[in-house]
């Protein structure tokens, strides 16, 4: 059996290339499958309980795209409140302490019937939130890695980026839009609620090898700046998102 790193690295690899995505996420009932490699990494209880991560910057840092005010209820009350369900769930499965978050999403069809939906629901939302808040810094650029996928997947960053946009509009009610690399391409998908491309039980459209960007199209994520306007917050996110990170996810 390869060791917990050679493993990671070995999924890394396989990520990037495009292969083994589909044949690591299916599983034959009741086994976990073998986690693969996201940017937010491992996310497991710490005595039991999970716990909100360090937010990494101010609330205000990504003023004036995203406000202080938002950002504070976003991380403290909205993420909060949905670690505090999770491990509400997590208590009545003390056998889900021992996997890690992504583990319980890849295999969320297997999750326990009383405990599932929570998952689904409150476990998604604190790994989209987990990512998310990893995605964002002003003052980045967009780096090569990232601008020449664009323009292999999309014939352009200008393409990809209206592309981004119109399916982030088009999202009904609420829910994210992802970028994802799949086959070597990036994609462009979407997810109700808080499922994610992880969820092999979601109603997600493409299944992903590989998580590069998600924007929060919940009402709670803009509305305090925008209210209504969700276009100007879905514009104005490139300007915050951390493009640093997201060479990282490419390497
Ligand atoms: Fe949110």
């Amino acid at each position: 059996m390869k060791s917990k790193i050679d493993r990671k690295s070995f999924l890394k690899a396989t990520a990037l290339l495009g292969i083994g995505s589909i044949a690591f996420g299916s599983k034959a009932k009741g086994l976990f499958a073998e986690p693969m490699v996201y940017s937010v990494n491992d996310i497991k209880p710490k005595d039991g309980k999970y716990e909100l991560p360090p937010l990494g910057y101010a609330y205000n840092a990504l003023e004036p795209i995203i406000d202080a005010q938002t950002m504070e209820i976003h991380y403290t009350k909205h993420h909060q409140a949905y670690i505090n369900k999770l491990n509400e769930a997590i208590d009545k499965e003390p056998s889900l302490k021992n996997k890690s978050l992504e583990e319980l999403l890849l295999n969320l069809s297997s999750m326990p019937a009383s405990v599932k939906s929570v998952i689904r629901n409150h476990g998604g939302g604190h790994w989209n939130h987990s990512f998310f808040w990893k995605s964002l810094k002003t003052g980045t650029n967009m780096g090569s890695s990232f601008s020449k996928l664009a323009n292999s997947s999309f014939g352009g960053v200008e393409e990809f980026k209206s592309t981004f946009e119109k399916i982030a509009m088009g999202v009904f009610g609420s829910g994210w839009a992802w970028v994802i690399l799949q086959n070597g391409q990036l994609k462009i998908t979407t997810s109700a609620n808080q499922d994610n491309p992880l969820m092999d039980a979601a109603a997600v459209p493409e299944m992903m090898p590989k998580v590069i960007l998600g924007i929060d199209l919940w009402e709670h994520a803009y509305y305090l700046k925008h209210q209504n306007k969700r276009a100007d917050y879905v514009k104005g996110f490139w300007n915050a998102v951390n493009w640093d990170e997201i060479e990282v996810l490419l390497k």
